[in-house]
C-alpha cells in the first residue's frame, strides 16, 4: 500500500467509512454474489464497488449487472505482459479509490505490480484446506486422493499459486458417496458463508491495531 492510501485508510478507518472493495473474479461469481449479499444484509461491514474480469465471458458479469455493481474487463492477452496488464488494472482501482482487493475464482497469479499496491490487503479463497491440493481442480485432486477431510482457505496473497499467510480454513467431512458434484457445492456453500466472515474479522482486526 503506497504512503497516500495507507493515510486515505486511516483517515477512513477514524471516520468509520466502510472500506471500497474490488472482487476479481473469471467465472461463475457465486462468492462474488455471496459477498455482496453479505454487505447487503449487514454481515460485511464494506462497500463492494468494483468486478474486475479477465474474461468478457464470464458469467460473474452478468451477475454484477443484476447486482447493480459496477465492473471492468480487461483481458490478458490485449497487454505484452501481466505487468502492463495489471497497470491498467491498479489505474482503475486507484480511480475507484479501492482499499481492498479480494480474488473470487481468479484464475491468474499476481504480480509484484499489484502486491505492492495491495500486499496484505489482498486475498484470496481456495477449495481445499491449504496447503494441501493448490492450484487447478482442487475438489477433484481432494477426491481423486482420499483424503477424508477437506475444506475451504481464506488466505492472503503472494506471488505463490494459493500460497500467502492463511486467515481462515473451515473443515468438512468428504461422505462416501460423495461425487465431485456434491462434494464441490457443499464446499461452495462453506465459502459463502466463510469468506465474508474471514473478510469482516480481517478488516476489523487492522482497525484494532
Ligand atoms: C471457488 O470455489 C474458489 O474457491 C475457486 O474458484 C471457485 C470460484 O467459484 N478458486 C480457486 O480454485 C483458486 N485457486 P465462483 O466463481 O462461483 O465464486
Amino acid at each position: 500500500m503506497t504512503m497516500k492510501n495507507a493515510a486515505a485508510d486511516a483517515t477512513n478507518r477514524t471516520l468509520r467509512i466502510p472500506p471500497r472493495i474490488a472482487v476479481f473474479a473469471s467465472g461463475a461469481g457465486t462468492n462474488f454474489q455471496a459477498l455482496v449479499e453479505a454487505v447487503r444484509a449487514g454481515n460485511l461491514d464494506a462497500e463492494i464497488t468494483l468486478l474486475v474480469c479477465d474474461r468478457p465471458d464470464a458469467p460473474a458479469l452478468e451477475r454484477a449487472h443484476e447486482l447493480e455493481v459496477q465492473t471492468a474487463v480487461f483481458e490478458p492477452k490485449r497487454y505484452d505482459s501481466r505487468e502492463q496488464y495489471e497497470q491498467d488494472v491498479l489505474s482503475k482501482l486507484r480511480a475507484q479509490q479501492i482499499e481492498w482487493v479480494v480474488l473470487a475464482g481468479y484464475m491468474r497469479l499476481v504480480t509484484s505490480v499489484l502486491l505492492e499496491a495491495y500486499g496484505g490487503r489482498m486475498v484470496n479463497i481456495h477449495p481445499s484446506l491449504l496447503p494441501a491440493f493448490p492450484g487447478l481442480h482442487a475438489v477433484r485432486q481432494a477426491l481423486e486422493y482420499g483424503v477424508k477431510i477437506t475444506g475451504a482457505t481464506v488466505h492472503l496473497v503472494d506471488e505463490g499459486m494459493d500460497t500467502g499467510p492463511i486467515v481462515a480454513q473451515q473443515v468438512i467431512d468428504i461422505r462416501p458417496e460423495d461425487t465431485l458434484e456434491t462434494l464441490a457445492e457443499r464446499i461452495q456453500a462453506v465459502e459463502h458463508e466463510l469468506y465474508p466472515r474471514a473478510i469482516q474479522s480481517l478488516m476489523q482486526s487492522l482497525t484494532h491495531c
